[in-house]
């Protein structure tokens, strides 16, 4: 497929060449804060930590839109080429020493906002896919219980499968508000969509620690005595206070960016004088990279 038949067809492809991201993941964290507000941090100086942040079209949105006097920090295994005003680092998010090299970054502080786009290289075989997104999921929550404020936001990708009223009652254990948001600029056919996680309020005494990750299926971990997390068979969260209280839960599903916002799953023709423009940085050290250098060696095609 030539450069200008993917231009027609993906929308947001082109619009985030054009507005200079380095990807269309932009549209997804900017149709995001349309619906949540979440970049509209009340700190004059904003604390953020952007995780899985390869190329870094989310930290470029950060970037763009929080006050200068903004702490932003970005990570990933792959290297990132620098953007103004964000902290970029090449480390895994599910290793141990990623946790402290983050809060010495935070200089000591939390964190009022910790984004997560992680994807693992998908297999196409669905079950294996979504346990390893899960597990991404995971590794990226128990590292913003350890750096998030009380009262701050978690943003994170997660594939919709089986079991994600599962972890959607766990996510209810330690933030106020969960909701399932589709943004318009992620495909309608991928079963990607966003948790967006609202108001951190962890459970009175639980320590957040990496020596006692948080796990699936450990529901009541740290709720307190007699409180409890179930989930019924409707896919409810019924939730139990230690004074008795019984509160059933129903996460929302929300679609963000207006209709009149591109369809991610159609194709448009480009517009007539507009042309297709080279991608703004492609990839520094991409997985495929060796692969392209022995199709080469061997005479074959490539980038
Ligand atoms: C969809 S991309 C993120 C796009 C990014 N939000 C942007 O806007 O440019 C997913 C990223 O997750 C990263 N990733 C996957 N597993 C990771 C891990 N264990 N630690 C850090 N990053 C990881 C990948 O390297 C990849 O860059």
């Amino acid at each position: 497929m030539g450069k200008s038949s993917k231009d027609k067809r993906d929308s947001y492809y082109r619009l985030a060449k054009e507005s200079g991201y380095r990807a269309r993941s932009a549209y997804k964290l900017l149709q995001l804060h349309d619906v949540f507000g979440l970049l509209s941090i009340p700190s004059d100086a904003p604390r953020v930590v952007d995780l899985c942040a390869a190329p870094g079209s989310w930290s470029q949105v950060l970037s763009r839109t929080l006050p200068n006097t903004s702490r932003i920090i970005s990570l990933d295994l792959q290297p990132m080429t620098p953007i103004q005003g964000v902290v970029t680092l090449q480390a895994d998010i599910t290793h141990p020493s990623t946790l402290p090299l983050v809060l010495n970054h935070l200089g000591g502080e939390k964190a009022h906002l910790v984004i997560s786009d992680g994807a693992p290289d998908v297999t196409g075989l669905h079950d294996l896919d979504e346990y390893v997104q899960a597990s991404l999921l995971l590794a990226a929550l128990n590292l913003a219980v350890c750096v998030l404020q009380p009262g701050g936001n978690f943003v994170a990708k997660i594939f919709r499968g089986r079991d994600v009223d599962v972890l959607f009652a766990q996510l209810r254990t330690l933030f106020t508000r969960v909701t399932c948001a589709k943004p318009r600029s992620s495909r309608g056919s991928s079963i990607e969509a966003f948790v967006v996680c609202e108001v951190y309020a962890p459970p009175k005494g639980f320590e957040p620690s990496l020596e006692r990750p948080l796990a699936l299926g450990m529901l009541d971990d740290g709720l307190g005595e007699g409180a409890t997390v179930e989930l019924a068979d409707d896919g409810e969260i019924v939730e139990q206070t230690e004074n008795g209280e019984v509160v059933r839960y129903v996460v929302p599903f929300v679609a963000c960016g207006d209709l009149s916002a591109y369809d991610s799953d159609a194709t448009y023709h480009l517009q007539e004088g507009r042309e297709s423009i080279d991608p703004v940085q492609p990839p520094t050290a991409p997985p495929y990279k060796r692969a392209v250098e022995l199709r080469k060696a061997l005479g074959g095609g490539g980038k």
